[in-house]
């Protein structure tokens, strides 16, 4: 559980704290109070990554270098500060260099009104669906992340380059190869996990029993060196990696038919629930407890009853931030905290 929180030079706020409580928090204000920036604060201080931005460049509060982040979590103290040129984090008080001990003890589940684009969006969404997913339960993810992300920028501007040699690309491609073969057994893993949980979790919240199908849709064939070999000719002519896991798909599929295509848009909302749903019971199988849940303005699309029927199936276990720009609709009795903004 995160018992509080406290932000410097973080996006709207220059210095705010807030404390929490186990289970339903509710955050409420009007639009541009900073509602979204306290869940966001929440998932950078126990992730290191926001579940709003690519990257943290934008969350430095205007006219600043750098943010401090701190709180403490099952009990410890961490605290990230961060600027374009350095981070620290540091683990009830001491420094650490690596950060595999402090992610360890926290994992995030992200609920936004932008999670429709896991279904609609393009395969991207879904790739940072999954690594959002692969970064809290394995510590392989990350290095095998990072070091495929890293071959793929360098042979992409080696390709990109005037008559690159062949001796040059070999160089990146057995980097490439080793991290993406990693990388798409990691991936497979993980959807086989899931599948079972996003089905049971559509069919909890669609409540007419529809099933729900995740697969996973590799962007090369299981010889990846093979399959860039006979790739060569396409990559010349494009000049860049052409398959690969930064080609990897999710696809999902409703009563046998693609939710993108088919789907309405309220069932669309279904399943992007259902995958996120679905991430939390992971994470409770993976760690034991349930992770934090954040759960970002989801109502406005919902009728009241769908609002409180959405509220009730979340996961007992977990501890919950939710905002709202009004509470006027809840029909249940929720032991909560109120945070106003
Ligand atoms: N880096 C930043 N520096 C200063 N203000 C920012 C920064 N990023 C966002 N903001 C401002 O923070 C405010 C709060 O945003 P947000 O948390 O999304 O509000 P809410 O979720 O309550 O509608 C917005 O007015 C936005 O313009
Ligand atoms: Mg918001």
């Amino acid at each position: 559980m995160l018992r509080d929180l406290q932000l410097r030079n973080f996006r709207c706020f220059e210095s705010f704290a807030a404390e929490f409580a186990p289970g339903f928090n509710f955050i409420v204000g009007p639009n541009g109070r900073g509602k979204t920036t306290i869940l966001e604060a929440a998932c950078v201080l126990l992730r290191l990554q926001s579940q709003r931005a690519p990257n943290l460049t934008p969350t430095v509060r205007a006219g600043r270098r750098s943010f401090v982040l701190s709180g403490h979590v099952e009990g410890h103290l961490l605290q990230f500060y961060y600027s374009a040129l350095r981070r620290k984090l540091a683990f009830d008080g001491v420094e650490q260099r690596e950060p595999s001990e402090y992610l360890r003890l926290a994992r995030v589940v992200s609920f936004a009104n932008h999670d429709l684009d896991l279904v609609r969006g393009p395969a991207e969404m879904r790739r940072r669906y999954l690594d959002f997913i692969g970064l809290q339960v394995d510590a392989r993810y990350r290095p095998a992340l990072r070091a495929y992300e890293r071959a793929l920028r360098s042979r992409n501007a080696l390709l990109k380059s005037d008559a690159p040699r062949p001796r040059e690309l070999e160089a990146y491609t057995e980097p490439l190869t080793r991290a993406g073969t990693i990388l798409r057994e990691m991936r497979a893993a993980l959807v086989r996990q899931l599948l079972p949980n996003a089905e049971a979790s559509q069919r909890a919240i669609s409540g007419h029993g529809e099933t729900l199908l995740l697969e996973y849709a590799p962007g090369n064939e299981e010889d990846f060196a093979a399959h860039l070999r006979r790739t060569r000719a396409d990559e010349e002519r494009l000049r860049l990696t052409t398959v690969g896991p930064h080609r990897d798909d999710l696809r999902l599929q409703v009563e046998g038919m693609s939710a993108a295509q088919f789907a309405s848009e309220g069932e669309q909302r279904t399943i992007a629930l259902a995958l996120k749903l679905a991430q939390a019971r992971i994470f409770a199988e993976e760690a034991g407890a349930g992770p934090l849940l954040l759960i970002d303005d989801i109502f406005g699309e919902l009728d009241p009853a769908r609002r409180n029927a959405l509220l009730a199936h979340l996961p007992n276990d977990s501890q919950k931030l939710v905002t709202a720009t009004a509470l006027d609709w809840r029909t249940g009795k929720w032991e909560e905290a109120l945070l106003k903004l």
